[in-house]
Order: C-alpha cells, then structure tokens, then sequence
C-alpha cells in the first residue's frame, strides 16, 4: 500500500494517532490521506477486538465513507455532548502548532469537529512543517455561491491574490459538502494569523477560512530518520 516516502511517513503517524485512541470514546474523523490512515486503522483496531465502543463524528463525506468501509459507527454533533479524540491533517504546521487546513475543501466542518474535541491530534508528514503560515499552501477559503465575487474582491482588498478552486476530474469549480465553492488565497506577508483568521471570517458570504489558530493539543510527525519511518511529538 505504502509504496513512497510519503506514503510511508503518512501511514506511520496515522497508525500512531489510531493507537491513542482508548475504548468507550468519540472520535472525531478527520478527512485527507493521512487521517485516511488513521481511520483504517482504529477500524482495524475495532475488528480485532482491542478497542470496543467507539463513536466516529466524520468532518467530511470522504471520512464517512472511509468509517462506514472499516466498520467504524458514526454518530452526529446532535447526539452527543463532547469530543474525546480528533485526529486530523494538516497542509502547513508553524512552530507554534498554528495550521492551515482545506486541501481537501473540509475545513470548515474539520473546524467544528476539531475544536470541540477535548484533545485534538494533529497527523502530518514532515513536508508539512513551515516556518511561517501561507509559505507553501494557499490559504482555502469557503464561501456561499453568490458571494463569491464581492468576496474575492474583499480578499484582494486584504493584500490576497484570490483563486477560484477547480475539479479536477469534474469540469468547473470544487463543490464543497455544504454546497459551497472555495477561494485559495495567496498571502505574502501571513505574519498575524490570529487576526487574518477573524477578518476573513468577517467578510459577508464566507463561511470558514482555513487558518486553525491555537487548535492543535499534540502534533504528530511522520519522518524518514536513516532509511526508517518514525513518529515524533512537537
Ligand atoms: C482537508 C484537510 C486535510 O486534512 C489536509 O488537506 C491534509 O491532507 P493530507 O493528509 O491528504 O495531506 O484539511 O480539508
């Protein structure tokens, strides 16, 4: 399955994120190919009968199907009160645990999911950490259909170079699971996260941006150490 580095380093960490995950718990799901791993392997957790009672919240169609694969029961925000467990990636990790997320356009439910979660575990590969936010990812951005040119125009007034996303393998725009589509910004100068976060937020027609600023409890790291894949904490 794995069959390169990546591969290896995002298997490794979602492997390490699934074996933190206890009995009798919630479970957040998160989406992308790394929590992919993660959900493969509390499912098989499950089937084997080392972890019982478990409940997945999923942040996306993709992790719903991926549980619903792995036997993994799901649960809604409206039948629970709390969040034990989140695990989820991420497209940029800053020293200070601040990410960006959306590659995969699930921010937004992944924002609900992951800040309600009483620890929530970030899973990356190494290729993931920066220095500072916005130097390799363009910053999604979700926003209702109608608002999507006054909301481009507000992000390029905030010093953004916006970009409609577009399907691949699906002619036009991304469609996101709300419905939604999603604008990636290109910021120079992302030195103020905690605020860009909120003005964003403030445009009318936006629904999430993809900054999670003071989210991230652990974050696990997947990395090729001498030939080897391991797993460190930051
Ligand atoms: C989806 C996300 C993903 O967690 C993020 O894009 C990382 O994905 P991957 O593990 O495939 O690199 O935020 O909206």
């Amino acid at each position: 399955m794995a069959n390169d580095a990546a591969q290896v380093m995002k298997q490794e960490v979602g492997k390490a994120a699934a074996s933190r995950v206890t009995s009798g718990t919630i479970v957040g799901l998160g989406t992308g190919s790394t929590t992919a791993y993660a959900i493969q392997f509390i499912g098989e957790r499950l089937q084997s009968g080392e972890l019982k009672d478990i409940v997945g919240i999923p942040t996306s169609f993709q992790a719903e199907v991926l549980a619903k694969k792995f036997g993994i029961p799901l649960t809604s925000l409206d039948a629970v009160d709390h969040i034990d467990v989140a695990i989820d990636g991420a497209d940029e990790v800053d020293p200070n645990k601040n990410l960006i997320k959306g590659g995969g356009a699930a921010h937004t439910r992944e924002k609900v999911v992951d800040y309600l979660a009483n620890q929530f575990i970030v899973v990356v590969d190494s290729g993931k950490l920066v220095q500072r936010l916005g130097e390799s990812f363009l910053l999604p951005v979700e926003v209702i259909p109608m608002a999507i040119t006054p909301a481009m125009a507000a992000l390029k007034k905030l010093g953004g170079q916006p970009e409609l996303r577009m399907g691949v393998k699906k002619a036009g725009p991304v469609v996101t699971d709300q419905g939604n589509l999603v604008i990636d910004v290109k910021f120079d100068n992302l030195s103020n996260p905690e605020e860009l976060e909120k003005t964003i937020n403030n445009i009318p027609g936006v629904l999430e941006n993809g900054l999670f600023v003071n989210c991230a409890d652990l974050v696990l790291v997947g990395e090729i150490v001498d030939g080897k894949p391991v797993v460190r904490e930051m």
